[in-house]
């Protein structure tokens, strides 16, 4: 069963930083998950909100702001917002990262980032994993590049995000965790799919989701799986 950090070891560090992902990376999870945004000047920024005002000293939407603004605002006094580069840079280790498209405008930036890392750095696609509650943007994602792996988000329906899984030859399908039976995980799971649910933090309810046998658990605290 896969242990998939949750914006990096978020129980542990502020979400979505460097040493959040360091953390995670040095409990040897197999997976980081991550948000992105676009910054007004077209960088990838990787930050839940869609603005900066709950986790950093700054405020606004990162849409509004250029990489240098938003660069100079600091979380909990001393980290700053990474770039999904500043990511990639760091992970030199065997683990996927999980980044979930937060709007549509970053689908093209982000298939063109995976792929230099792929043509230019080796990597291999599997190292990658572009999830969404948005599923214009993973469409998207599937038409730039088909041998990019997806993951469709849901909240609410999992029929219908089977159905576009399905359709769109999705690698995994990531359900909040209470859409969950175990005959419909063995479901997803017959029909070619992983399932990923999140964000499960509290020990009762790992242990219950592990008797389902899903092939990952996206949560906060790695070392509770
Ligand atoms: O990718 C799973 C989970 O991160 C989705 O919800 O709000 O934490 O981005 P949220
Ligand atoms: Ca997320």
């Amino acid at each position: 069963m896969l242990r998939i950090a949750h914006r990096g070891a978020k129980g542990f560090e502020p979400e979505n930083t460097l040493v959040s992902f360091q953390k995670a990376l040095d409990m040897q999870v197999d997976g980081i998950e991550l948000d992105v945004h676009l910054s007004a000047d077209g960088e990838l920024m990787v930050i839940h909100d869609e603005t900066i005002d709950r986790t950093t000293n700054g405020k606004g939407f990162v849409n509004a702001l250029s990489l240098r603004e938003l660069k100079a605002f600091r979380i909990n006094g001393e980290h700053n917002i990474p770039t999904l580069r500043d990511v990639f840079d760091l992970v030199n280790q065997d683990c996927f990262i999980n980044i979930e498209l937060k709007n549509y405008d970053t689908a093209e930036k982000v298939v063109s980032l995976i792929e230099k890392y792929v043509t230019k750095k080796g990597w291999k696609y599997d190292r990658f994993l572009v999830s969404s509650f948005d599923w214009n943007a993973l469409q998207q994602v599937a038409f730039l590049n088909d041998k990019i792996p997806i993951g469709v988000l849901t909240e609410t329906n999992l029929d219908l995000a089977l159905a576009f899984a399905k359709f769109i030859q999705a690698k995994s399908i990531h359900p909040h965790f209470h859409l969950l039976t175990k005959e419909n995980t063995e479901q997803m799971q017959e029909k070619g799919l992983q399932v990923f649910p999140w964000t499960i933090n509290e020990v009762e309810d790992i242990q219950k989701i592990k008797t389902f046998n899903v092939n990952g658990i996206i949560t906060d605290f790695p070392d509770r799986i």
